[in-house]
């Protein structure tokens, strides 16, 4: 299900980046479990990600038979550096394929966030009962809004938070494993081989984050 409601799009311009001396650190080759919830409370999906962050590619797979009732199946395939992507429908070997109008997702630390904090989860105190993390922030391309990514000293994220006036979402990232343990996952399904690219109609934005609103 790809249902769209124009009203509730997170608008998405290119942003400007400007120089600083705090750089965000940018996440590595990464497998995990994303899971996706609407702050109203609704699970909008959970499921296996991969990622190449050299390659700025992305692929997440919402889990079905995970006990989640997730409200959106999904199987996406994002190239965040073409600016393309593909919503992939295995079942019947069909998939869609859109320009990708803004390159932010919840994995990777945009250029221009600004560096919040340092927190310690859990307990500083208690041997492995703790997590340092450091807390990136900055507004949404449009400035309606803003985010918040928690991220490991490594810079693995754990979580990331977008909060705009119509909607607001928790993306928490789990199990990750530090390498790309699949990497066809990445690479186009011959059944997308030679797909156009669907017109995009006028006012909608493409983006990860609109993928579950
Ligand atoms: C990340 O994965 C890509 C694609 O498999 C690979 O080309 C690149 O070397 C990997 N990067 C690291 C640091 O392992
Ligand atoms: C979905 O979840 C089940 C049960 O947790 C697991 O066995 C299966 O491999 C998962 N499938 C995908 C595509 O992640
Ligand atoms: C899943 O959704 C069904 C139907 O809406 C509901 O009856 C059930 O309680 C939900 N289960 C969970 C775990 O939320
Ligand atoms: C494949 O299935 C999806 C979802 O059920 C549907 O929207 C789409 O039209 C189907 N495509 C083809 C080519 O049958």
């Amino acid at each position: 299900m790809y249902a769209a409601f124009t009203l509730f799009f997170f608008m998405c311009l290119t942003a400007s980046s400007h120089a600083d001396h705090h750089q965000p650190c940018h996440s590595p080759n990464m497998t995990g479990i994303l899971s996706v919830m609407s702050l109203k409370g609704e699970m909008k999906a959970y499921g296996a990600f991969t990622y190449d962050s050299m390659g700025k590619k992305l692929r997440f797979r919402s889990n079905e038979s995970s006990p989640t009732n997730a409200s959106h199946s999904m199987d996406l395939l994002m190239f965040f550096e073409e600016g393309i992507f593909y919503e992939i429908e295995s079942k019947n070997q069909s998939c869609v394929k859109k320009t990708l109008h803004c390159s932010m997702h919840p994995l990777d630390i945009p250029d221009d966030a600004t560096f919040s904090s340092n927190v310690h989860s859990g307990s500083a105190s208690i041997e492995g009962e703790g997590l340092q993390l450091n807390v990136w922030t900055g507004s949404m391309p449009d400035k309606k809004g803003h985010y918040s990514m928690y991220v490991t000293k490594g810079c693995l994220p754990t979580s990331t938070f977008y909060f705009t006036e119509s909607t607001s979402f928790f993306f928490s990232i789990m199990e990750i494993e530090n390498e790309i343990k699949d990497p066809d996952l990445l690479a186009v399904p011959h059944f997308c081989v030679g797909q156009p690219v669907e017109e995009t109609p006028e006012g909608t934005v493409n983006s990860f984050l609109n993928e579950f609103v």
